[in-house]
This record gives structure tokens, sequence and C-alpha cells, in this order.
């Protein structure tokens, strides 16, 4: 993919060049690409002399990197204890059914990537569904419709 250099090197800049820093350049092409493209880690690890191998390490150690494109909107079913007790194995399906995708994929219009997390901190909202920042508790199975109807007409 062709990559923005003058986007690379401000972000080069912002972190003063430190190679110390790269995770915080990183998440900050994530945040603009949403993803990490290998194109941008070779880039920055070339500019700062760090192995290009050494990039690669990171970007894989670290969860919320992602090496492949991502959806504009992350869906994620908790199947924690207290949610799959309450349903999530059929909330996660349902997502699935509906999006045509698995666990971990991504929609062809990349508008939803879907992903099952460890319990999100508010069991009390069991089966819940965090979408990007917003939370949907006592999610069932009909619902999982609506949701994505109402991210898809906010397009
Ligand atoms: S188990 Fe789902 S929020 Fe805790």
């Amino acid at each position: 993919m062709e990559i923005d250099e003058v986007k690379l090197d401000s972000i080069l800049e912002k972190y003063g060049r430190d190679k110390s820093l790269l995770l915080g350049m990183f998440q900050d092409i994530q945040r603009e690409y949403r993803y990490l493209p290998k194109e941008a880690i070779k880039y920055l690890c070339e500019r700062l002399n760090i192995p290009v191998i050494k990039g690669y390490e990171m970007a894989t150690f670290y969860k919320a990197l992602s090496l492949v494109p991502r959806g504009r909107h992350t869906i994620h079913v908790c199947m924690g204890t207290a949610c799959h007790l309450k349903g999530a194995p059929g909330i996660l399906e349902a997502f699935e059914r509906e999006l045509k995708i698995k666990r971990g994929g991504t929609t062809d219009d990349m508008l939803f990537t879907l992903e099952s997390v460890n319990c999100l901190g508010a069991c009390a909202l069991a089966p819940l569904v965090r979408i990007d920042e917003k939370d949907y508790g006592k999610v069932n199975q009909t619902g999982v419709k609506k949701i994505i109807e109402e991210y898809k007409s906010g397009e």
C-alpha cells in the first residue's frame, strides 16, 4: 500500500525521533490507517536505525496493533464467565451469521471487525457487546441485527 511519507515524518518528529518511543509512533499510525501497514513499519525502522525485524516483533507482540486492515468499527463480544452464562456464544454466532465473517474477521465493506474478549468489566450488563467505545448491555440475538443496522445506517 502507498504510505504517506510526510505523515510518517511528522510522527517521527512528534516523538523526537526517539527510538524508545516506537510503540507510540505505531499507535499513531494505527489510529490513522486503522492498522499498521508493513511499509510504515519498514519506513520508521529504517529512519530510526532499528532492524525492521524488531519493528515486526513489537507490532506482533502488542494485541492492540494490527498488521491487517481493520473495519471502521470494532465489535467486541464479551466471552467472560458472566456473559458466557448469559448466552454470549449465541450472540457471537449471531454476529458471525449476520456479518458473514468469523471471529477475528473483517467484513468486505471494511465496516466491521469482529472480536471476542474476556470480561469488559460490566458483568451486571451481561451479555455485553462493546462497539468502539459504546457498550450494549443485555443483548439478545434479535438485538444483534438492530445494532448492525444502526451502524450501517449511520454511514
Ligand atoms: S463477563 Fe462480560 S463484562 Fe464481565
